[in-house]
C-alpha cells in the first residue's frame, strides 16, 4: 500500500494519479481518461508517449545515461548547436531546472557586474515575477507567498513594476546596475504580457548602461508561445536567457544561453553541475526540438492558440460583455481566461469533469495544452472548459 506519510507536505495534490499517458490524453489508475490541459505546466510539448521521444530516449540509455562534466559530452554539443541556431545566441551551460538556469544567470550577472568594478552587483526584477524556489531565485521573484518565512533573503534586487521602462530607466544613476532579468509572459503571475515596444525599450537601455537583459523564458520558451521563444514575438535578442520546462519533455533539463557580451563571462570553475546535460538529458532535447520542427509545431502552436482563445471568446461572450469573464488573453498555447472571481475552484470541477487546467493568481485559468493538440482536441478544450466556467458563473 503506497502513502503519502512520507513525503513532505509541501504540494496541494488533488487526488488523482495517473497511470500513463497518449497524445494530450491521460488515463488515470481507475481508467478515466483526462484532456490535459496544461502538459505537466508547459512541460510535456509533444504530449505524453510521444513515439519519437520515447524511441530516442530508450536508445539513449540502453547506450550511456552519464558520464559528468568531467568529459567531453558530444550530445551537449549538438543541442547547444540546435538551440543556438533556434535563438541567435551563442553559448550554452546546461542545468537540470528551471530554477538551477535562473540561478546561473545571477551568478553570470554579478561576475558580469564585477568585471566592471560593480562590488555589489545588483539585478532589476519585476513585480509579480516567478523565477523560482531556490534562494536567489525565489529573492528574485516577485511574490510574498514564495518568500514568506525564508528571510533573510538573498541580497542584491531591485523591484519594479512589471511593464514600467520608466522605473528602469530611473535607476540609471544606480551604479551598481548589472542587468535586467524579466519573463516576456509572465506564467505564474498570471498570463501577463510585456506591452508591444516595452521590451525594445528595455533592450536599448541595457545597451546604454551596458547591463545585460536576461530573458526568463523557461515557461515561455520552446515554441510555446507559438516562437522559438517569446522574446522573437518583438524581434529583440537577449545577452542571456533561461530555459528548461520544455526543453525536455519531462526528462530534466534546463539551460543558461548567453550571447554577445555575456558570451565567456563563466571561466573554467565558475559554475558546475554534476547531473546537467548529461546524454539522457539531452537526448530528450535534442528528439524535442526534432519533433518541434518536423511537425511543424511552432505553427500548430499558434494556430491553436489563436483558435482556442477564439472558440472561448465566442462561448463565453456574454460573460464577457458583462465583465464576469475580464479578459482572455496570451500567445500561442500560453493562455489565460480572467474571471472576476476567486475561481480555484475550477480546477476540481475540470478534474470531475475529464480535464486537467491549473489557476493562478486565484482568478486566471491558465492553459499549457501540448503543442502536439490537434483541431478536434482544441475544439473539445473548449467545449469541455466553456461550459464549465459557464456553469460556474451562472451558479454564483
Ligand atoms: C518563468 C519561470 N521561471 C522559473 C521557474 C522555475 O522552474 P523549476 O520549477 O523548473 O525550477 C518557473 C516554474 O514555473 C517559471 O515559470
Amino acid at each position: 500500500m503506497s502513502s503519502v506519510a512520507h513525503l513532505m507536505p509541501v504540494f496541494n495534490r488533488l487526488p488523482v494519479a495517473f497511470a500513463s499517458g497518449q497524445g494530450v490524453w491521460l488515463t488515470d489508475t481507475n481508467g478515466k481518461r483526462y484532456l490535459d490541459g496544461l502538459a505537466g505546466i508547459a512541460v510535456n510539448g509533444l504530449g505524453h508517449s510521444h513515439p519519437e521521444l520515447v524511441r530516442a530516449l530508450q536508445q539513449q540509455a540502453a547506450q550511456l545515461i552519464h558520464v559528468s562534466n568531467l568529459y567531453q559530452v558530444p550530445e551537449q554539443e549538438l543541442l547547444a548547436a540546435k538551440l543556438a541556431r533556434c535563438s541567435g545566441m551563442s553559448e550554452v551551460f546546461f542545468a537540470n531546472s528551471g530554477a538551477e538556469a535562473n540561478e546561473g544567470a545571477i551568478k553570470l550577472a554579478r561576475l558580469f557586474g564585477l568585471q566592471q568594478g560593480k562590488t555589489q552587483a545588483k539585478i532589476v526584477v519585476m513585480s509579480d515575477a516567478f523565477h523560482g524556489r531556490t534562494m536567489a531565485t525565489l529573492s528574485a521573484t516577485g511574490n510574498d507567498k514564495v518568500q514568506k518565512g525564508f528571510a533573510p533573503l538573498v541580497t542584491g534586487f531591485v523591484r519594479v513594476p512589471f511593464n514600467d521602462v520608466q522605473a528602469i530607466r530611473d535607476l540609471q544613476n544606480d551604479a551598481q546596475i548589472s542587468a535586467v532579468m524579466l519573463e516576456v509572459i509572465q506564467g505564474e503571475g498570471g498570463i501577463l504580457s510585456l506591452s508591444a515596444g516595452v521590451l525594445s525599450q528595455i533592450r536599448q537601455l541595457c545597451d546604454d548602461n551596458n547591463w545585460l537583459l536576461m530573458i526568463d523564458e523557461v515557461q515561455t520558451g520552446v515554441a510555446r508561445t507559438g516562437q522559438w521563444f517569446a522574446h522573437q514575438l518583438e524581434g529583440v535578442t537577449p545577452d542571456v536567457m533561461t530555459l528548461a520546462k520544455g526543453l525536455g519533455s519531462g526528462v530534466p533539463v534546463g539551460a543558461v544561453l548567453t550571447h554577445g557580451r555575456a558570451n565567456g563571462v563563466f571561466h573554467v570553475g565558475a559554475h558546475g553541475t554534476t547531473f546537467g546535460g548529461n546524454p539522457l538529458a539531452m537526448a530528450a532535447g535534442l528528439a524535442t526540438l526534432r519533433a518541434i520542427e518536423a511537425e511543424n509545431l511552432l505553427h500548430n502552436a499558434q494556430r491553436q492558440g489563436d483558435a482556442i482563445r477564439a472558440g472561448l471568446a465566442a462561448v463565453l461572450q456574454p460573460f464577457m460583455a458583462d465583465g464576469r469573464v475580464r479578459e482572455i488573453r496570451g500567445r500561442g498555447l500560453m493562455i489565460g481566461v480572467e474571471l472576476d472571481r476567486n475561481c480555484t475552484e475550477l480546477v476540481t470541477l475540470a478534474l470531475d469533469a475529464g480535464l486537467l487546467i491549473n489557476v493562478t493568481h486565484e482568478t486566471v485559468v491558465r492553459l499549457l495544452p501540448p503543442l502536439i493538440i490537434s483541431d478536434a482536441e482544441s475544439a473539445e478544450l473548449v467545449e469541455r472548459l466553456g461550459g464549465l466556467i459557464q456553469k460556474f458563473l451562472q451558479a454564483r
